[in-house]
């Protein structure tokens, strides 16, 4: 079963777990990783301890939250290996995925309401890598060894 890490700041813990809840229906095997109170918390400590699960392997994707979504994508993408985007949208949650190869969601909390946030996570969780072209220039993202 395919392993989803989420995690979040203090900025919307019950929309994480709704997420959580949601993708599990969906049938992937969820490792939400808190934080459980909202009490205000560093949001680079959470992106990167879900980073850090997607870039090892222990979790094939991850979805993180924060207020804007921006601040804990950025200290994601600092862990080699992570392609996160930000997205507040279907078609660009759908297209970091068949593009970018992305392993990593990040969304705002204060910019999207569940309702978008859920249908994000679905565009996101079903789109495909579609290679070729677009896998000679993920692979120039990384910097070189
Ligand atoms: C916390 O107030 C807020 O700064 C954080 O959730 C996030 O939006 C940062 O990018």
């Amino acid at each position: 079963m395919t392993r989803v890490v989420i995690s979040s700041d203090h900025a919307d813990i019950p929309l994480r777990h709704a997420i959580a809840a949601h993708v599990e229906a969906a049938g992937y095997e969820v490792v939400d990783i808190g934080p459980e109170t909202d009490a205000s918390t560093d949001y680079p400590k959470h992106g990167q301890a879900a980073a850090n699960m997607v870039a090892s392997g222990d979790c094939a994707l991850g979805i993180i939250i924060c207020g804007t979504g921006q601040g804990i994508m950025m200290a994601a993408n600092k862990v080699a290996g992570i392609r996160c985007g930000v997205c507040s949208d279907t078609f660009s949650a759908r297209m970091i995925r068949q593009h970018n190869n992305a392993n990593m969601l990040s969304m705002g909390a204060r910019v999207v309401g569940k309702g978008l946030a859920l249908d994000i996570v679905d565009a996101f969780l079903s789109a495909e890598f579609e290679g070729g072209r677009h896998g000679l220039r993920v692979d120039m993202i990384e910097p070189a060894a």
